[in-house]
């Protein structure tokens, strides 16, 4: 039983194998919140609430000064009435009253996990997941509001959402709704997020949490390169291996918000959930409100044991489809190899070089439909231009089938241009403020997807591409933010809702195709790792990890985002030198190791290669083969920190334990060098491993504790792949 309530004691125990999560109705009517961290067997009672009258903290209740809402840890904040921390919720009445006041109004205990309704969420079985809804209820304005903790006992995990009901005759709007809050009482923390931008994505920031607050948030529309909406607290000493973490995690693709609050009596509140700005919700008499989900994990193990229970979790419990388990296949990607410049025959040239190297999935991305030659036309016209194609999308693929390989499409539909034939028949589809000019990104708007008439002309488009057509991956982009987040379709007290409305939309679009297209393995996008949240993760297996292929840069960005997604749902290609983005030559074999430590692809002209690169790419592609099962379904221990100096270094333990695969890299060489050692992670101690390459035997515990010297070369980005199999 994952959810222990003591009655007597009004105690909810949410236990995990990992973790204890602890709550308590204090004086009958305030849930509080008493513990979060290592699980405790059971728990008796042990941190008790220290009541004292603090200065400055005003009573509820004239007759105890040492009750105080400001002092108390709690589980759901309120604001107004003597909680000054940041609030978890917030409402506006017709009134104008914005004081709300949240009471303890009973439990339910349920097997499994309900769905949320228009949201992607996780799930489970009644085996795998219990399910508490507490009721807070303010009983002055009739608003009810249901706390629900999803306990993945085996996984240790516990999700939480809230659902507000309005149950008054009266409607009332909702001006802050977030979807977690937890009061530490404690506060020797570091605060870690991952911050970057466009072709930067995702860098790890580790700072000392002190007075005030940290917070970061997206108000651009989507879950944005800016800051990821993820959050974890870090004991001083946690490190990879050991130490506690907190990690929080948003499924969620929209505008959010996380923060972490030290108070004045070294209090720390850790919150997650939906921006407050420009994110208002207008609640009719009857209806409900319901919050995307956060996931929550706890461990004594590091981040390595942190990543361990988020990569579990979202593999057996958010991503869906044929393709979630499924061996991916190594594409190449046309994009860097022609940009919009492409005809029939040096498409199918690429094709034949790729089939011939043993690459699997063609991917022709922007650039074949409309009359789209530069990044300003053509968006929401989902047709072949056949000046490029005169043969059109079906005999392309049928070309692409024949050579052995998979065909694959890019799609941005989400956008519009106002060079398109969808802007000139439909210029009230776009996003935008009544009577304002247009604010302009990548030259395209952006379509109002808060309106289901928009979503559905968007699914019948994209439909018609996808039915016509053998095709078997679909590449979504979307490549600006959002601005002007309002829409002609809703009346004055709903343009808050927009942009939670434009990524409704977008799920609801989302989950239409992904399920009437169940065998095609979608891809998102945006900008890069853009929009890599585990809201998409959801409906697509897989993400492009960022624009920039750099291996130096994305020895970096894949480190991180792997704090929280599996290796598999990152896509990772090997592009050209110099590169594109950076500028930088990297040897080819570098460029493979960092991609094939993902989901690996090529972005390039393979018919530019000199025979001698056509060789090394071969190889790379046979190397894959043999290690895939291994980098994409197996455990990723992450050994050396890029973002802390010269190395980068992780390795691979196969499902069955019996494949290692580790990779090893310098970044630039160094005068005096030291010599480097490889300690592997996640083997048998006791157990034997051969080296594959070289033949040689050792022991699990010699390659994790001794570690393997790396041999000295004068060399920059130099990397190195070790294979070991059980003996
Ligand atoms: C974005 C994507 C790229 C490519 C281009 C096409 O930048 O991240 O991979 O698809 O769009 O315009």
């Amino acid at each position: 039983m994952a959810i222990i309530y003591d009655e007597a004691q009004s105690i909810f125990h949410l236990q995990t194998q990992a973790s204890s999560y602890v709550m308590q109705v204090v004086r009958g009517k305030y849930l509080s919140h008493l513990y979060w961290g290592r699980r405790v067997e059971q728990y008796r009672g042990s941190r008790a609430i220290i009541w004292k009258d603090r200065g400055f903290a005003p009573n509820p209740d004239d007759t105890d000064r040492t009750f105080s809402l400001d002092t108390l840890p709690q589980e759901y904040p309120q604001t107004g009435n003597g909680d000054f921390r940041t609030c978890a919720y917030g409402v506006r009445q017709e009134n104008g009253s914005r004081i709300s006041s949240l009471l303890y109004d009973g439990y339910e205990i349920l097997p499994g996990k309900r769905k949320l309704q228009g949201l992607p969420a996780s799930f489970g079985t009644p085996e795998d997941v219990e399910t508490l809804v507490i009721r807070l209820r303010d009983e002055l304005i009739d608003l009810v509001v249901e706390l629900e903790y999803n306990v993945f006992d085996q996984r240790g995990i516990i999700t939480r959402s809230v659902r507000f009901l309005n149950e008054a005759q009266r409607p009332v709007t909702l001006t802050k709704m977030l979807s977690m809050s937890v009061d530490f009482r404690e506060q020797d923390f570091d605060v870690l997020t991952l911050y970057g931008a466009h072709n930067n994505e995702r860098n790890m920031d580790r700072r000392p949490l002190t007075s005030g607050i940290v917070q970061i948030e997206s108000l651009r529309g989507t879950s944005s390169p800016q800051q990821s909406p993820f959050l974890a607290l870090m004991r001083k000493n946690a490190d990879e291996d050991q130490g506690e973490v907190y990690g929080v995690q948003f499924v969620y693709s929209g505008n959010f918000l996380a923060s972490a609050q030290v108070d004045a009596f070294q209090n720390v509140r850790l919150q997650m959930g939906l921006h407050p700005w420009n994110g208002e919700w207008y609640l009719h008499p009857g209806e409900t409100f319901q919050t995307p989900e956060v996931v929550m994990a706890y461990t004594h193990e590091g981040l390595n044991g942190l990543s361990h229970l988020f990569h579990t979790f979202y593999r057996r419990h958010l991503m869906r489809g044929k393709h979630a388990d499924a061996l991916r296949p190594i594409l190449i990607n046309n994009w860097e190899a022609t940009f919009f410049q492409f005809t029939e025959e040096k498409l199918l040239n690429l094709a034949r070089k790729a089939s011939e190297t043993g690459i699997e999935l063609f991917v022709l991305d922007d650039g074949w439909f409309g009359h789209r030659d530069g990044d300003n036309s053509s968006l929401g016209d989902w047709f072949v231009d056949e000046r490029k194609l005169p043969h059109g999308l079906p005999w392309l693929a049928d070309q692409i089938h024949g050579m052995g390989m998979q065909f694959g499409l890019w799609f941005e539909p989400e956008m519009i241009s106002q060079d398109s034939q969808l802007y000139r028949e439909h210029p009230d589809y776009v996003l935008h403020a009544q009577g304002r000019p247009y604010t302009i990104g990548r030259g395209q708007l952006v379509l109002d997807l808060s309106r289901k008439d928009v979503c559905d002309h968007v699914i019948d488009s994209v439909r018609a591409v996808l039915a016509s057509t053998h095709i078997d991956y679909v590449k979504w982009d979307m490549n600006r933010h959002l601005t002007e987040m309002e829409s002609g379709a809703y009346g004055p007290c709903q343009q808050g809702e927009i942009s939670h409305r434009y990524v409704l939309g977008l799920y609801y679009i989302l989950e239409t195709l992904t399920s009437q297209f169940p065998d095609i393995l979608f891809e998102g996008c945006s900008s890069g790792g853009g929009r890599f949240d585990a809201g998409m993760l959801y409906y697509m297996p897989q993400s492009w990890c960022s624009d920039n292929t750099d291996a130096v840069c994305r020895m970096k960005i894949q480190y991180a985002t792997s704090l929280t997604f599996p290796p598999v749902t990152m896509g990772a290609h090997v592009s050209v030198v110099p590169n594109q983005q950076t500028g930088r030559v990297t040897p080819l074999e570098t460029r493979g190791y960092v991609a094939m430590s993902a989901n690996f692809g090529y972005e390039l002209d393979l018919n530019a290669l000199s025979q001698q690169e056509l060789d090394v790419v071969k190889a790379q592609i046979a190397l894959y083969k043999e290690i895939r099962d291994t980098i994409q379904n197996g455990t990723l221990y992450r050994i050396k920190n890029p973002f802390n100096g010269n190395l980068a270094q992780w390795n691979f333990v196969s499902q069955d334990r019996k494949q290692v695969v580790a990779f090893h890299f310098e970044i630039l060489s160094q005068p005096a060098a030291p010599v480097q050692l490889l300690k592997l992670k996640g083997l048998e101690a006791d157990a034997l491993y051969r080296d594959v390459d070289r033949g040689t035997v050792y022991g699990g515990d010699e390659l994790m504790y001794s570690g393997i010297s790396i041999p000295l070369k004068k060399q920059d980005f130099r990397s190195e792949c070790y294979r070991f199999e059980k003996v």
